[in-house]
């Protein structure tokens, strides 16, 4: 990461030292120092926002992040959750340059992190759900969204006659090309994904994904339109104990009960299975979360 200038990159070197080693407060001030020298740096405006959080001086780090948006409309580095959580708002989604770039970076540690560390299982019960609702046989259409390195696809695809999959990020649509799984694998947003299929699907997923979305009535409304009669979306989601849905220091979204049921409901859905079920741990710790089969309710 440079600036471009020998100067600021020797003071941001030093300064991001200052704040590995807890002192966020000389760090902040250096940071300020180096800024005077490229004042249109967004990594480095951002860098000092964060360490203005880190030094508790809220109120400092609010127009910081701001700053950094100034120049980085598209956010790539994920100012907007983090002003969201400093100023108690939850915004309705994160932003996608930020999703890109979290999941280009994490793509080659993403199986080993998720599976050993986090225990990650969304796949498998999301696979048991599918089974439960529906016990036998083929779907003519399978499409996986946000499908990452294809690690739901692959628990998926003796189930699915055609698969197809889409995913924010290159890096981990690598992956799951390397699987060779996929009928068909696009890099981009879910949504336009879906609204380029050239036939509807019977069965949708969205193995831990959701959490990435706050408010899902758009997302429900283009699947409940993508899949074909009697067709199923089966997902998980983490679960919301108060109303509605709330945005976690994780920068991952959970939803209540009430508000997936109510959302199903409003979209055309019929619930057929939505119940608890832990798809990973954070720091050891099983986190609450909910799976669900739903299908296109009869006009
Ligand atoms: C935690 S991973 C889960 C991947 C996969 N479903 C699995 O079970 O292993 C979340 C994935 O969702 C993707 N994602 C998040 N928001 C998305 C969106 N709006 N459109 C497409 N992909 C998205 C991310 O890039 C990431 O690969």
């Amino acid at each position: 990461m440079s600036s471009g200038n020998l100067t600021a990159d020797r003071r941001f070197a030093y300064a991001l030292l200052l704040r590995r080693d807890g002192d966020a407060v000389a760090a902040a001030e250096v940071l300020s120092q180096t800024l005077e020298l490229v004042p249109n740096w967004p990594e480095g405006r951002f860098a000092l926002a964060e360490t203005l959080a880190e030094a508790e001086r809220k109120y400092d780090a609010i127009p910081a992040y701001e700053a950094y948006l100034k120049l980085d409309p598209a956010d790539s580095m994920g100012a907007a959750v983090k002003l969201a959580l400093l100023t108690k708002t939850t915004p309705d989604t994160l932003p996608e340059a930020y999703l890109r770039r979290l999941f280009d970076e994490y793509a080659p540690r993403f199986e080993k992190a998720l599976i050993e560390k986090l225990k990650y299982r969304a796949p498998q019960i999301i696979r048991a759900a599918v089974d439960k609702a529906r016990p036998e046989g083929t779907f003519a259409r399978a499409f996986d969204l946000g499908c990452g390195t294809g690690l739901a696809g692959a628990v998926l695809r003796d189930r699915a006659h055609w698969l197809g999959g889409v995913d924010l990020s290159a890096a981990m649509i690598k992956g799951a090309e390397a699987k060779k799984i996929y009928d068909q694998l696009t890099v981009g947003d879910m949504m336009a994904a879906l609204d380029d299929l050239d036939a509807n699907c019977d069965l949708i997923v969205a193995a831990d994904v959701l959490t990435y979305v706050g408010d899902l009535a758009g997302g429900f409304a283009a699947v409940r339109q993508h899949l074909a009669p009697g067709g199923l979306f089966a997902f998980t989601v983490q679960r919301h104990d108060g109303d509605g849905f709330a945005l976690g220091a994780e920068h991952r979204f959970r939803h209540s009960l009430a508000y997936v049921e109510g959302l199903a409901a409003r979209t055309g859905f019929d619930v057929l299975l939505l119940e608890d079920a832990v798809s990973r741990q954070e720091k050891g710790v099983d986190v609450p979360g909910l799976v669900g089969v739903l299908r296109g309710a009869r006009a």
